[in-house]
């Protein structure tokens, strides 16, 4: 029987490292989030998102990881995103916006990649309105970190490597 390389064993039979083995992570924004740096920085800092995803990008490089950006304003656009990601990425990272506390497509297309994900925000929405503190994906979400500003990504990129080692070593 033909066997995968190891690294590409990584979560079972959903494991989906690139071609050279590296653990791939896709990290979405959803709306607004453009936006960050100008947008309410007393709530969510002044760092932009190209900031982010560039400081992503070069953590993942130190970490051997592949990392993946993508931001839309639109619903469907996450959705298409995320189906687009089966079979291509071991760890999903995920901060959907205010779809967080509304969005059941965007759930449905979590579940049906079967990919594990990281539930990410900005601030801490359980200390502001009390709308934001339902979340659509919480309970399918491996885990979340929230409240930390642009660090909350680092910290989920860190987390994500540590779920697609375990993975690895579960599969042997
Ligand atoms: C957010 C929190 C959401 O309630 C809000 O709608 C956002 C950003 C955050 O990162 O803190 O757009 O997801």
């Amino acid at each position: 029987m033909a066997t995968r390389p190891k690294a590409q064993q990584i979560a079972g039979e959903t494991a989906k490292t690139g071609a050279d083995g590296k653990i791939a992570v896709l990290v979405i924004h959803g709306p607004n989030l453009n936006l960050l740096g100008e947008r309410e920085p007393e709530v969510y800092g002044r760092t932009r998102l190209a900031d982010i995803n560039k400081e992503l990008k070069s953590l993942g490089r130190e970490l051997e990881m592949k990392v993946d950006t993508f931001q839309s304003n639109s619903e469907g656009g996450i959705v298409d995103r995320i189906q687009n990601a089966r079979g291509k990425c071991d760890v999903l990272l995920i901060n959907p916006g205010a779809y967080t506390h509304t969005s059941v497509a965007i759930r449905d297309a979590i579940s049906a990649v079967n990919i594990p994900v990281i539930e990410v925000h900005l601030s801490n929405v359980y200390r502001r309105e009390p709308f934001r503190h339902h979340s659509t994906i919480a309970d399918i979400a491996h885990g979340r970190i929230m409240g930390f500003g642009a660090e909350s990504y680092s910290l989920a990129l860190r987390a994500a490597r540590t779920i697609a080692e375990e993975s690895r070593r579960r599969s042997g």
